[in-house]
Protein backbone atom coordinates (compact mmCIF):
# COMPACT_ATOMS: atom_id res chain seq x y z
CA UNK A 1 0.00 0.00 0.00
CA UNK A 2 1.43 3.59 -0.64
CA UNK A 3 1.32 5.82 2.76
CA UNK A 4 1.54 9.08 1.00
CA UNK A 5 -0.77 10.44 -1.79
CA UNK A 6 -0.34 13.98 -3.11
CA UNK A 7 -3.45 15.03 -5.00
CA UNK A 8 -2.99 18.40 -6.88
CA UNK A 9 -4.53 20.57 -9.69
CA UNK A 10 -6.41 23.85 -10.53
CA UNK A 11 -9.60 25.18 -8.37
CA UNK A 12 -12.61 23.06 -8.98
CA UNK A 13 -11.07 20.01 -10.62
CA UNK A 14 -12.57 17.99 -7.71
CA UNK A 15 -9.52 17.83 -5.54
CA UNK A 16 -11.53 18.15 -2.40
CA UNK A 17 -14.25 15.68 -2.59
CA UNK A 18 -12.35 13.18 -4.39
CA UNK A 19 -9.09 13.61 -1.83
CA UNK A 20 -11.92 13.17 1.29
CA UNK A 21 -13.48 10.26 0.08
CA UNK A 22 -9.78 8.95 -0.48
CA UNK A 23 -8.56 9.43 2.97
CA UNK A 24 -11.84 7.97 4.07
CA UNK A 25 -12.20 4.77 2.37
CA UNK A 26 -8.27 4.13 2.92
CA UNK A 27 -8.64 5.19 6.93
CA UNK A 28 -5.77 7.91 6.11
CA UNK A 29 -5.52 11.51 7.20
CA UNK A 30 -6.32 14.24 4.99
CA UNK A 31 -4.37 17.39 4.53
CA UNK A 32 -6.28 20.47 2.62
CA UNK A 33 -3.39 22.69 2.01
CA UNK A 34 -5.40 25.13 0.34
CA UNK A 35 -6.90 25.79 4.15
CA UNK A 36 -3.44 26.65 5.69
CA UNK A 37 -3.04 29.71 2.83
CA UNK A 38 -6.40 30.51 3.52
CA UNK A 39 -5.72 30.42 7.28
CA UNK A 40 -2.85 33.08 7.11
CA UNK A 41 -4.69 35.74 4.63
CA UNK A 42 -7.23 35.86 7.31
CA UNK A 43 -4.59 36.38 9.79
CA UNK A 44 -3.47 39.24 7.25
CA UNK A 45 -7.08 40.05 7.19
CA UNK A 46 -7.71 40.08 10.71
CA UNK A 47 -4.58 42.14 11.24
CA UNK A 48 -5.26 44.72 8.43
CA UNK A 49 -2.06 43.65 6.55
CA UNK A 50 -1.44 44.15 2.71
CA UNK A 51 0.31 41.88 0.31
CA UNK A 52 2.98 41.54 -0.49
CA UNK A 53 4.89 44.31 0.82
CA UNK A 54 4.79 43.35 4.95
CA UNK A 55 7.09 44.76 7.48
CA UNK A 56 8.58 41.85 10.07
CA UNK A 57 6.94 39.43 8.40
CA UNK A 58 9.15 36.13 9.73
CA UNK A 59 8.21 37.55 12.99
CA UNK A 60 4.37 37.92 12.00
CA UNK A 61 4.57 34.47 10.81
CA UNK A 62 6.73 33.21 13.87
CA UNK A 63 3.16 34.02 16.31
CA UNK A 64 0.86 32.05 13.49
CA UNK A 65 0.05 28.63 15.41
CA UNK A 66 -1.71 25.88 12.81
CA UNK A 67 -3.25 22.98 13.32
CA UNK A 68 -5.68 20.70 11.87
CA UNK A 69 -8.45 17.49 12.99
CA UNK A 70 -9.90 15.19 10.34
CA UNK A 71 -12.34 13.04 12.60
CA UNK A 72 -15.80 13.45 10.86
CA UNK A 73 -15.23 16.52 9.26
CA UNK A 74 -11.51 18.64 8.28
CA UNK A 75 -11.33 21.15 10.38
CA UNK A 76 -8.85 24.27 11.24
CA UNK A 77 -7.54 25.90 13.82
CA UNK A 78 -5.72 29.72 14.09
CA UNK A 79 -3.90 30.18 17.21
CA UNK A 80 -6.46 28.13 19.29
CA UNK A 81 -9.73 29.32 17.23
CA UNK A 82 -11.66 27.41 15.31
CA UNK A 83 -11.81 28.98 11.56
CA UNK A 84 -13.12 26.37 9.34
CA UNK A 85 -16.07 28.35 7.98
CA UNK A 86 -14.46 32.06 8.15
CA UNK A 87 -11.50 31.03 5.56
CA UNK A 88 -14.07 30.95 3.24
CA UNK A 89 -15.84 34.18 3.29
CA UNK A 90 -15.39 35.72 0.28
CA UNK A 91 -12.23 38.42 1.25
CA UNK A 92 -10.56 35.39 2.08
CA UNK A 93 -11.11 33.99 -1.33
CA UNK A 94 -9.57 37.84 -2.71
CA UNK A 95 -6.73 37.59 -0.87
CA UNK A 96 -5.30 34.05 -0.47
CA UNK A 97 -3.54 33.71 -4.09
CA UNK A 98 -1.83 37.21 -3.10
CA UNK A 99 -0.66 35.97 -0.03
CA UNK A 100 0.07 32.17 -1.25
CA UNK A 101 2.58 34.12 -3.25
CA UNK A 102 5.16 35.39 -0.97
CA UNK A 103 8.07 33.04 -0.53
CA UNK A 104 7.95 33.55 3.09
CA UNK A 105 4.39 32.28 3.50
CA UNK A 106 5.53 29.79 1.52
CA UNK A 107 8.60 28.64 2.92
CA UNK A 108 6.90 28.84 6.66
CA UNK A 109 4.00 26.62 5.36
CA UNK A 110 6.07 24.12 3.55
CA UNK A 111 7.35 22.94 6.98
CA UNK A 112 4.03 23.38 8.75
CA UNK A 113 2.61 20.65 5.51
CA UNK A 114 5.45 18.32 5.62
CA UNK A 115 5.24 17.98 9.48
CA UNK A 116 1.32 17.35 9.33
CA UNK A 117 1.39 14.96 6.53
CA UNK A 118 4.28 12.94 7.35
CA UNK A 119 2.47 12.38 11.00
CA UNK A 120 0.75 9.49 9.77
CA UNK A 121 -0.49 7.83 6.22
CA UNK A 122 -1.81 10.87 4.08
CA UNK A 123 -3.63 12.45 1.63
CA UNK A 124 -2.63 15.82 1.09
CA UNK A 125 -4.40 18.00 -1.64
CA UNK A 126 -3.12 20.87 -2.61
CA UNK A 127 -1.32 22.90 -6.11
CA UNK A 128 2.61 21.87 -5.28
CA UNK A 129 2.68 18.72 -3.14
CA UNK A 130 3.93 16.27 -5.65
CA UNK A 131 6.70 18.88 -6.83
CA UNK A 132 7.58 20.76 -3.78
CA UNK A 133 6.37 19.80 -0.39
CA UNK A 134 6.09 16.05 -1.09
CA UNK A 135 8.44 15.26 -3.86
CA UNK A 136 8.69 12.18 -1.89
CA UNK A 137 5.39 11.23 -2.48
CA UNK A 138 4.70 7.20 -3.07
CA UNK A 139 1.81 8.42 -5.51
CA UNK A 140 1.19 11.44 -7.54
CA UNK A 141 -2.23 12.58 -8.86
CA UNK A 142 -3.09 15.52 -11.20
CA UNK A 143 -6.41 16.12 -11.64
CA UNK A 144 -7.78 18.57 -14.28
CA UNK A 145 -10.94 19.41 -16.03
CA UNK A 146 -12.33 22.17 -18.73
CA UNK A 147 -12.58 25.11 -16.89
CA UNK A 148 -16.04 25.70 -17.86
CA UNK A 149 -17.03 22.42 -16.35
CA UNK A 150 -14.81 23.38 -12.89
CA UNK A 151 -16.28 26.96 -13.15
CA UNK A 152 -19.83 24.90 -13.39
CA UNK A 153 -18.90 23.02 -10.20
CA UNK A 154 -17.88 26.12 -8.36
CA UNK A 155 -21.32 27.99 -9.27
CA UNK A 156 -23.48 25.16 -8.39
CA UNK A 157 -21.63 24.53 -4.82
CA UNK A 158 -22.47 27.91 -4.18
CA UNK A 159 -26.23 28.00 -5.65
CA UNK A 160 -26.57 24.94 -3.61
CA UNK A 161 -25.54 26.86 -0.12
CA UNK A 162 -28.46 29.72 -1.29
CA UNK A 163 -25.83 32.05 -2.88
CA UNK A 164 -27.38 33.44 -6.56
CA UNK A 165 -23.90 34.27 -8.29
CA UNK A 166 -23.23 34.76 -11.98
CA UNK A 167 -21.91 31.88 -13.42
CA UNK A 168 -19.78 34.66 -15.94
CA UNK A 169 -18.34 36.25 -12.97
CA UNK A 170 -17.64 32.45 -11.45
CA UNK A 171 -15.97 31.40 -14.79
CA UNK A 172 -13.65 34.91 -14.71
CA UNK A 173 -12.85 33.82 -11.32
CA UNK A 174 -11.70 30.62 -12.31
CA UNK A 175 -9.37 31.85 -14.91
CA UNK A 176 -7.74 34.85 -12.55
CA UNK A 177 -7.49 32.34 -9.93
CA UNK A 178 -5.75 29.85 -13.01
CA UNK A 179 -3.12 32.64 -14.06
CA UNK A 180 -2.07 34.04 -10.65
CA UNK A 181 -1.82 30.33 -9.57
CA UNK A 182 0.01 29.09 -12.33
CA UNK A 183 2.48 31.71 -13.29
CA UNK A 184 3.64 32.87 -9.68
CA UNK A 185 7.71 32.62 -9.53
CA UNK A 186 6.91 30.79 -6.65
CA UNK A 187 6.08 26.91 -6.68
CA UNK A 188 3.43 27.39 -9.50
CA UNK A 189 0.76 25.52 -10.16
CA UNK A 190 2.11 22.56 -12.28
CA UNK A 191 1.98 18.70 -12.89
CA UNK A 192 4.97 16.95 -11.64
CA UNK A 193 7.08 14.97 -14.23
CA UNK A 194 5.65 11.73 -12.19
CA UNK A 195 2.17 12.47 -11.77
CA UNK A 196 -0.41 10.44 -13.36
CA UNK A 197 -3.19 13.09 -15.06
CA UNK A 198 -6.55 12.14 -14.24
CA UNK A 199 -9.32 14.41 -16.31
CA UNK A 200 -12.37 14.69 -14.34
CA UNK A 201 -14.73 16.62 -17.02
CA UNK A 202 -16.23 13.59 -17.76
CA UNK A 203 -16.23 11.73 -15.01
CA UNK A 204 -18.02 11.17 -11.38
CA UNK A 205 -16.10 11.36 -7.89
CA UNK A 206 -16.68 8.30 -7.24
CA UNK A 207 -15.66 6.87 -10.90
CA UNK A 208 -11.96 9.04 -9.76
CA UNK A 209 -11.86 7.81 -6.04
CA UNK A 210 -11.93 4.00 -7.67
CA UNK A 211 -8.83 5.30 -9.99
CA UNK A 212 -7.11 6.47 -7.56
CA UNK A 213 -7.83 3.90 -5.03
CA UNK A 214 -6.86 0.84 -7.62
CA UNK A 215 -3.50 3.01 -8.08
CA UNK A 216 -2.88 3.49 -4.35
CA UNK A 217 -3.05 -0.11 -3.83
CA UNK A 218 -0.87 -1.78 -6.85
O1 LIG B 1 -7.65 25.04 -2.70
P1 LIG B 1 -8.11 26.44 -2.33
O2 LIG B 1 -8.94 27.11 -3.40
O3 LIG B 1 -8.74 26.52 -1.00
O4 LIG B 1 -6.73 27.24 -2.25
C1 LIG B 1 -6.68 28.60 -1.94
C2 LIG B 1 -5.46 29.26 -2.56
O5 LIG B 1 -4.27 28.81 -1.91
C3 LIG B 1 -5.27 29.03 -4.05
O6 LIG B 1 -5.65 30.19 -4.77
C4 LIG B 1 -3.79 28.80 -4.23
C5 LIG B 1 -3.23 28.64 -2.86
N1 LIG B 1 -2.64 27.32 -2.64
C6 LIG B 1 -1.32 27.17 -2.98
O7 LIG B 1 -0.71 28.11 -3.49
N2 LIG B 1 -0.70 25.99 -2.72
C7 LIG B 1 -1.37 24.96 -2.16
N3 LIG B 1 -0.75 23.83 -1.90
C8 LIG B 1 -2.75 25.10 -1.85
C9 LIG B 1 -3.35 26.30 -2.11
Amino acid sequence: MKKHIAIDGPAGAGKSTVAQKLARRLNYLYLDTGALYRAVALYFWQNHLQPPEIEGLPFLLSNIKLEVSWEEKFRIFLNGREVTEDIRQPEIDALVSPVAKIKEVRDYLRAVQREIALSRPSVTEGRDIGTVILPDADLKIFLTARPEIRAYRRWRERKDKGNNIDYKLVLKNVLMRDFIDSTRDNAPLRKAEDAIEIDTSCLSIDEVVEKIYELVKN
